[in-house]
């Protein structure tokens, strides 16, 4: 069945219907910028503008770039902080008339690429990190996902690893790709010393065919190490997906 999944990014917000059953977008995807300030109010109100662009009254699957339990905002590292106690599903719910289920963007990401991209019919103990303007994570044991990982916060050089190992550090701090390399290779290296994983999933931004050649080279794991695929959309078709019914 088709769910319109809608993808919360630190740029843009981005919808498109998503057939859940193969995970292909049904219709054209529709983005708005992210408002600024991006508080719960001015975001609830894009949910409704999207919602009524593709003049739906279905299933609406959403992403948040935070820990979110049972549809309750618990952190706001790259958000407003307003968000923090936020019942997001119920607040979209109201905006928009529509029953709306919320999951963390990197859940999101990792279950659209488990079921329809890079991790599809990988089994043991798999990572999906998606690197950007923060670091998320995604954990799934035999396909199933354990959420709410949270690893971009793993204590890396005295601070919060996706201050030291992110895209907008790579950006900010001009690193060359060699030196960003490095600095994510001691996140990878980590995230391995914790956990042991048999593969890890590199999303986000950085994962891109463009990218990859850039720095995949200066890596090296113990685990399979493979780039996502489906970069653009993985957010919008996980949502999607994690929302049917
Ligand atoms: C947030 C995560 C999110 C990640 C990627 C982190 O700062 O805490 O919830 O998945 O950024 O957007």
């Amino acid at each position: 069945m088709d769910v319109l999944g809608i993808d919360f990014g630190g740029t843009g917000i981005k919808a498109a219907p998503v057939n859940t059953l193969d995970g292909t977008l049904t219709q054209e995807r529709f983005r708005i910028p992210t408002p600024n300030p991006a508080t719960p109010d001015a975001v609830a109100d894009v949910m409704r503008q999207l919602v009524e662009h593709f003049q739906w009254t279905g299933h609406v699957g959403c992403t948040i770039p935070s820990r979110v339990e049972h549809g309750l905002v618990r952190t706001a590292a790259n958000i407003h902080e307003d968000w923090i106690n936020t019942q997001v599903d119920n607040l979209f719910s109201g905006s928009t008339g529509c029953r709306v289920s919320v999951l963390n963007d990197a859940d999101a990401a990792g279950l659209a690429s488990m079921r329809f991209g890079a991790g599809r019919g990988l089994d043991g103990l798999v990572f999906f990190i998606t690197v950007g303007t923060g670091i998320g994570s995604a954990m799934f044991y035999n396909q199933q996902l354990i959420p709410s990982t949270e690893l971009g916060h793993l204590r890396l050089k005295g601070g919060s690893a996706e201050d030291y190992a992110s895209n907008r550090i790579r950006k900010e701090k001009d690193l060359s790709w060699k030196k960003w390399a490095k600095r994510f290779q001691k996140y990878l290296d980590r995230v391995e010393f914790l956990f042991a994983p048999d593969t890890i999933i590199v999303g986000g931004g950085i994962s891109r065919p463009a990218k990859v050649p850039e720095y995949w080279h200066f890596l090296s794991t113990k685990s399979d190490l493979i780039p996502a695929e489906l970069e653009n959309e993985a957010g919008i078709i996980g949502a999607a997906a994690a929302a049917a019914p």
